[in-house]
């Protein structure tokens, strides 16, 4: 068995598939969640992919003083992954306050726990989300960070600051940031996935919704835009992909004595896709129909965006290797296990 690695927000969307991987490469994962838009059954579904189901702590990692029990409870920890946080951009627009007590309470607590119990190595789950619509198509990470339209998106650039701030002052602490496009897709086992609470906002759960019944009609949020087929254009990059990256970004941490600046990587597939492309891919890919309406633009969205994933292939040697369509059947086939089991 390898280091021990620290997940928070391990049984959600990303961090679960994560977690699949970190075991797969050998190492021993402690899972932190807690369980406030997750269930605990996602770790049934990791552990009937890898046979190995990981320790696991209902933590709150806004709750200092339990979280740093479980550092001391789980000695010599070697990274964290810290996923845990809020993502829902129209809820942070209700609740600010809420978003930034969670995202940024949670992630000074980690860090904190970290420095006090020695712990070297942090890898940040960011968003594409910091670069707004950028001037320059594809957008590499030195592109500017551009206000942020949310809650949710500050949330992201705050906690960016903070650990650059942090990875400079203190010798002892090396960080990795990734910046993930759009994740999506589950595991090929269909263990595990993602479970969005109530009505999706994010494009391929309500495009699988609307294939199975669930929802009536998808809604296709403009077609003015200034692109090909005048939908919105974004870089969907598979989760299992992702995760994988988090694995090897890991890897790099373990292997290097010490860096004064985060390393920051966009995790995408160079490859942008309109909404009604998508939707082709899908209907070719699983040979169900979604019915759609075209409406007005959703407030806040941008026109396109899609990354130049060059820096990650090269430095971290990884590449976003899925097809599209295998990325959505894969969605589908996930859809159509929950709907199964309820
Ligand atoms: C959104 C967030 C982003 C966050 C990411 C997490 C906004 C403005 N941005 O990205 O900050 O990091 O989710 O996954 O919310 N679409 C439809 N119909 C739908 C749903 C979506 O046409 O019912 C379109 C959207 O207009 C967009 C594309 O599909 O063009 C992708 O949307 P979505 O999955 O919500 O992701 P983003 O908006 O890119």
């Amino acid at each position: 068995m390898k280091e021990k690695i620290l997940v928070t927000g391990g049984t959600g969307y990303i961090g679960s598939h994560t977690v699949v991987e970190l075991q797969t490469a050998g190492y021993e994962v402690i899972v932190i969640d807690n369980l406030s838009n997750s269930t605990v059954d996602s770790l049934n579904g990791v552990a009937s992919i890898t046979g190995i189901t990981p320790a696991f702590e209902k933590i709150d990692c806004c709750d200092k003083l339990a979280l740093d029990g479980v550092f001391k409870k789980h000695q010599d920890i070697k990274a964290v992954i810290h996923f845990a946080a809020s993502k829902a951009v129209g809820e942070s627009v209700e609740k600010p306050l809420l978003y930034y007590r969670n995202n940024l309470v949670s992630l000074l607590n980690v860090l904190e726990c970290m420095t006090e119990n020695k712990v070297p190595n942090f890898v940040f789950s960011s968003s594409a989300t910091v670069y707004g619509q950028p001037e320059i198509l594809p957008v590499t990470e030195d592109a500017p960070v551009q206000p942020a339209t949310s809650p949710y998106g500050n949330t992201k650039q705050i906690a960016e600051e903070v650990i650059r701030d942090c990875t400079v002052a203190d010798a002892n602490l090396k960080s990795v940031i990734l910046r993930y496009f759009n994740p999506v897709g589950a595991h090929p086992s269909a263990a595990i996935g993602e479970l969005p609470n109530g009505i999706p906002n994010n494009l391929i759960p309500f495009v699988t919704q609307t294939a199975i019944g669930l929802r009536e009609c998808l809604s296709v949020f403009g077609d003015d835009y200034n692109t090909p087929d005048g939908s919105a254009i974004r870089d969907y990059i598979y989760v299992v992909d992702l995760a994988k990256a988090h694995v090897i970004a890991v890897e790099r941490l373990l292997a290097c004595a010490n860096k004064t600046n985060p390393e920051i990587f966009n995790l995408g597939t160079g490859k942008g896709l309109s909404v009604l492309e998508i939707l082709e891919v899908f209907e070719k890919a699983t040979g169900v129909k979604v019915n759609r309406k075209i409406v007005a633009r959703r407030t806040g969205d941008i026109e396109k965006v899609w990354a130049d994933p060059s820096l990650a292939n090269t430095e971290l040697g990884w590449t976003a290797k899925t097809p599209t369509s295998e990325m959505l059947s894969s969605a589908w086939e996930w859809e159509k296990k929950l709907r199964d089991s309820r």
